[in-house]
């Protein structure tokens, strides 16, 4: 039996083996992360084992994973469901089947693996479009402007921090290009009526996809699927791709599934949105761990690397809406 107490959080990977214990003989926990291990038991084909916060937050997914199977969708399978789900001091614990990563991991990196990418997500928009409406409120509502706003509102609450360590010219800048986005894209929210609401995956990052050694590409991890239009989806994931096309706008308009953006003005105006980076600088100012020079130092450092992409993106940005 292999432990690796490294990442034993507060004896939870040993309290996890003893639940596991009850009805398999463990023979390997791994932790991956804080909440997800690698599980092998004698007799069983290798297992992933992931800590959910609540019965909801893996009821919802089950249901969501079940639905996805039914249409053959390329994703995990829950082994464990209510009455099986191990609990244990109010963690609640679930089993999946394990997906065999190939050597070549997908990567962003990849002209073919960014399409496949978007196919995939395409995909999984049009099979959960058919869940009942019963079903869809499983899950939480998801509004981006909403969610910009308040993320450009902590930004500006902290300012007060490290406004005397950059030009006045480039923070000026980055809040005139968020104001602009989140206006605009308030202008053009219209443009959004048309669409029915699917469960957007709501977390498309380079590590939720996952090649298998025949070359078939997964998508897993639901814990940030939400009730929204598609384009939420497709505009994080375009987002996510942007630095590895050297944040060339048309690049992406060249990508089939994404072009039909091209013509979008909500759309376009979220793509001018310096969500990263004040996601970013949030993220640090919250981190207790950080000593305020480092963050100060680390932010002022950040803001001057992006600002000549953000304004790239913007005017790239304004040459499209200009042919509209
Ligand atoms: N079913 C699975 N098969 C293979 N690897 C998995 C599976 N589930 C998770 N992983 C691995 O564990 C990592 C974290 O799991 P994930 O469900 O994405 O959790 P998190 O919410 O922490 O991102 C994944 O990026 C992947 O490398
Ligand atoms: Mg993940």
């Amino acid at each position: 039996m292999t432990i690796n107490h490294k990442n034993n959080r507060d004896g939870q990977q040993d309290r996890l083996f003893s639940l596991l214990e009850n009805i398999m003989h463990v023979t390997q926990l791994i932790p991956i992360n804080a909440r997800v291990y690698y599980l092998k038991a004698a007799g069983k084909s290798p297992m992933i084992v992931k800590q959910f916060p609540s019965t909801q937050q893996f009821q919802r997914q089950k249901l969501l994973t079940d639905h996805l199977k039914k249409f053959s969708f390329p994703t995990y399978q829950f082994l464990t469901d209510s009455d099986t789900l191990l609990q244990s001091l109010g963690e609640y614990f679930a089993i999946i089947s394990y997906i065999e990563p190939s050597i070549r991991k997908f990567s962003f990196r990849s002209e073919t693996d960014r399409l496949s990418g978007i196919f995939l997500l395409n995909q999984f928009h049009r099979i959960t479009t058919s869940l009942s409406i019963s079903e869809k409120l499983l899950f939480p509502p998801f509004d981006q402007e909403m969610k910009w706003n308040i993320r450009l509102q902590q930004f500006k609450e902290h300012l007060p921090l490290f406004n005397h360590l950059l030009r006045r010219e480039l923070l000026d800048n980055y809040l005139t290009i968020a104001n602009w986005s989140l206006e605009e894209m308030e202008r053009y929210s219209k443009h959004l009526l048309h669409e029915d609401n699917v469960i957007i995956h709501g977390d498309c990052a380079n590590h939720n996809f996952i090649r298998d050694n025949r070359g078939k590409l997964y998508l897993i991890d639901f814990d940030l699927c939400a009730r929204a239009l598609p384009i939420i989806d497709d505009l994080q994931y375009v987002m996510r791709i942007l630095p590895f096309v050297n944040w060339n706008i048309s690049s992406i308009f060249s990508i089939a599934p994404l072009k039909k953006y091209e013509r979008h003005p909500w759309f376009l105006a979220a793509l001018a949105f310096p969500s990263d980076v004040f996601r970013e600088i949030n993220r640090v100012l919250s981190n207790a761990s950080i000593a305020v020079d480092y963050k100060l130092h680390y932010i002022r450092k950040l803001l001057v690397e992006q600002y000549e992409r953000i304004l790239y993106v913007y005017h790239q940005i304004n040459f499209f809406l200009k042919k509209l």
